[in-house]
């Protein structure tokens, strides 16, 4: 059986490590990636290939920026051409970028079915490009695998086959592990960020609703900087955020907070292993944070991610103003550890994909 796996930003590479390492484990299944280009810099990028030992994509194209319809609609020219000279008997995709879309469109199209990997999350919210690429990706898709029970009560909802729906854990959890099994060895990187053990920040931020709104943007770097007055904060800065900085003439709120160019997946679970506290507005982060056992706060009006709001490891602020996300902060620091469960399975998603797939196809 031929898949062919489509990526093309940052958390996609880190997805598709644990399901390319399952998939050379295997006799009855070979794998070509493909990846858009999308995230094109060494550090959204190369690094991962690297890092994580992932196998060099057979295509790799160079598309990225634009605007959404450019980026997307270029991506489908190239991915369908890829797709008809491969002919694969399934095109995996994963999670929520307009990568994701291109290819699920490109294959379903051409009748290839398509495995969904992060399907059912919702943020109910249709202004988030994310959400217009998870629902529609979902509905044509062959098999969808939902990371939770929730993901898995989302599609129900909207009517999606319960035959094709899979509930298999979080293959997000199944790279975490390495990190805190100890798999792999944790890097030097908070040493050589001199940050005190257990007592540092780590934060990210690129959602466009967030980078694109200069007050948001605003109220979100002064509540860091403040924040930084009690602990370090460090803050891998996207480049969407880099470059909105920079448009906004925000510079000058990054002088407080350590900022640092992005770094690799080995490098910020060891940061996340000794933080105190995250804030961010990812969807990745908030589950790791949950996997190395940090209190988050995430600074969006939702999250996909609820069971994490309600098992207490992670808050949303009132609002997205300085205030609200200082005392969200202030909540996480002062509230012990949340709930303890295993929302996202254990650790073996990616097994549990394939022999779905395997069984199926
Ligand atoms: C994308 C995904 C988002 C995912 C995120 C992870 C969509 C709609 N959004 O958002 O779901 O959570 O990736 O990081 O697909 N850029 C660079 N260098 C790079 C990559 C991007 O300079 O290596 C620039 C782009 O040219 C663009 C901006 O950063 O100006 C944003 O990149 P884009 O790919 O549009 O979306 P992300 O914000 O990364």
């Amino acid at each position: 059986m031929k898949v062919l796996t489509v990526v093309g930003a940052r958390p996609q590479f880190i997805k598709a490590i644990a399901i390319s390492a399952a998939v050379a484990r295997r006799d009855d299944m070979e794998e070509v990636l493909l990846h858009t280009g999308q995230h094109y810099d060494d550090n959204m990028s190369e690094v991962f290939f690297r890092d994580l030992k992932l196998p060099q994509p057979k295509y790799r194209f160079n598309l990225g920026g634009g605007s959404h319809a450019e980026m997307t609609g270029r991506q489908l020219i190239e991915i369908e051409r890829a797709l008809k000279e491969e002919a694969p008997d399934i095109c995996l995709v994963y999670g929520d970028t307009n990568s994701t879309l291109a290819g699920a469109l490109a294959a379903a199209k051409l009748h290839i079915p398509v495995a969904h990997v992060e399907a059912g999350l919702r943020s109910f919210n249709r202004r988030m490009p994310e959400e217009i690429n998870r629902v529609l990706t979902d509905h044509v898709s062959r098999w969808l695998f939902a990371p939770t029970q929730t993901a898995v009560e989302n599609l129900k909802r909207e009517g999606v086959d319960p035959a094709s729906v899979h509930c298999v854990g979080d293959v997000m959890y199944d790279v975490s592990r390495l990190i805190i099994d100890g798999t792999v060895s944790r890097t030097v990187i908070v040493d050589d960020l001199a940050l005190p053990r257990g007592g540092y920040a780590v934060a990210t931020l690129h959602r466009q609703e967030n980078t694109d709104d200069p007050q948001r943007l605003e109220a979100i770097l002064t509540a860091l900087g403040e924040l930084s007055r009690r602990m370090p904060v460090v803050l891998p800065l996207h480049p969407r955020t880099a470059k909105a900085v920079e448009a906004q003439r925000l510079s000058g709120h990054l002088a407080a907070i350590r900022a640092i160019d992005p770094i690799g997946f080995f490098d910020m679970a060891t940061l996340l292993a000794d933080a105190r506290l995250v804030v961010t507005d990812s969807g990745g982060l908030q589950k790791e944070a949950y996997f190395h056992r940090v209190p988050c706060v995430t600074v969006r009006e939702e999250t996909e991610w609820v069971e994490l709001v309600e098992m207490g490891w992670n808050r949303l602020p009132e609002s997205i103003s300085r205030q609200a996300i200082l005392a969200a902060a202030e909540a996480a620091l002062a509230s012990g550890p949340g709930a303890d469960a295993s929302p996202y399975g254990d650790g073996n998603a990616a097994e549990l994909i394939l022999d779905a797939i395997a069984a199926t196809g």
